[in-house]
């Protein structure tokens, strides 16, 4: 099961199917699923939201194969503001998103910092990886900024198309390392 997890500005909260009525009103953006892989279908039917936390995300989970947050800023703490999770898929470890409002704040930084942690420390995993499309500049900022390597390159389709994707990787150790320029 997902526990919470803080940082500095953020409550990451276990996903909860009553979390799609939110979900469903601020995830449909193109700035939001432009990059995201294709299996979100667009444009976003209604209900699409529910069907996934209900049929997908929550089953996941139960399984013990994913574990998924939503984020609320600290000081609205009742207002869905993204998603993050961790997955056992292989190559595929970790996916985000956070309305465009609150972009370039370095809020999705803190996030990965707090699941990170949970990745290593609790679930024990040696290595994170997570694909993403080359042109999807603010998600590999994320990627450099936290201590991450590329390691491959290979394309995949996206909401917006078939793009050329970079593989980035970290390990246990190098996260340990890197770990110490955040805050904890
Ligand atoms: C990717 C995403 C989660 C980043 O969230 P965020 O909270 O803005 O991220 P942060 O502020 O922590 O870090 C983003 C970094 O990218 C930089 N950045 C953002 N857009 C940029 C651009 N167009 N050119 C250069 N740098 C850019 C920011 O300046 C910041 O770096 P800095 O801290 O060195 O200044 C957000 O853009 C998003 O939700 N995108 C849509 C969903 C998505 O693409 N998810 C990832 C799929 S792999």
């Amino acid at each position: 099961m997902t526990p919470s997890l803080e940082t500095p500005r953020l409550l990451l909260l276990p996903l909860e199917l009553e979390d799609a009525e939110q979900v469903e009103r601020r995830f449909p953006r193109w700035e939001i699923v432009q990059y995201l892989n294709a299996i979100v279908p667009w444009p976003f039917p209604e209900g699409a939201a529910l069907a996934h936390i209900r049929d997908v995300a929550l089953p996941s989970v139960e399984r013990g194969d994913a574990w998924h947050w939503t984020l609320r800023l600290r000081t609205a703490p009742d207002q869905l503001v993204g998603r993050i999770h961790l997955s056992r898929e292989a190559g595929n470890n970790r996916g985000f998103w956070i309305v465009p409002e609150l972009h370039g704040q370095g809020l999705m930084t803190e996030a990965v910092v707090a699941v990170n942690d949970y990745w290593f420390d609790v679930l024990g995993f040696p290595v994170l990886r997570a694909p993403k499309a080359a042109a999807n500049v603010a998600s590999r900022r994320i990627s450099e900024k936290t201590g991450m390597r590329l390691v491959g390159a290979t394309e995949k389709d996206y909401v917006c198309g078939r793009l050329p994707t970079e593989i980035w990787e970290i390990t246990a150790e190098e996260w340990r390392a890197v770990r110490t320029r955040f805050p904890r």
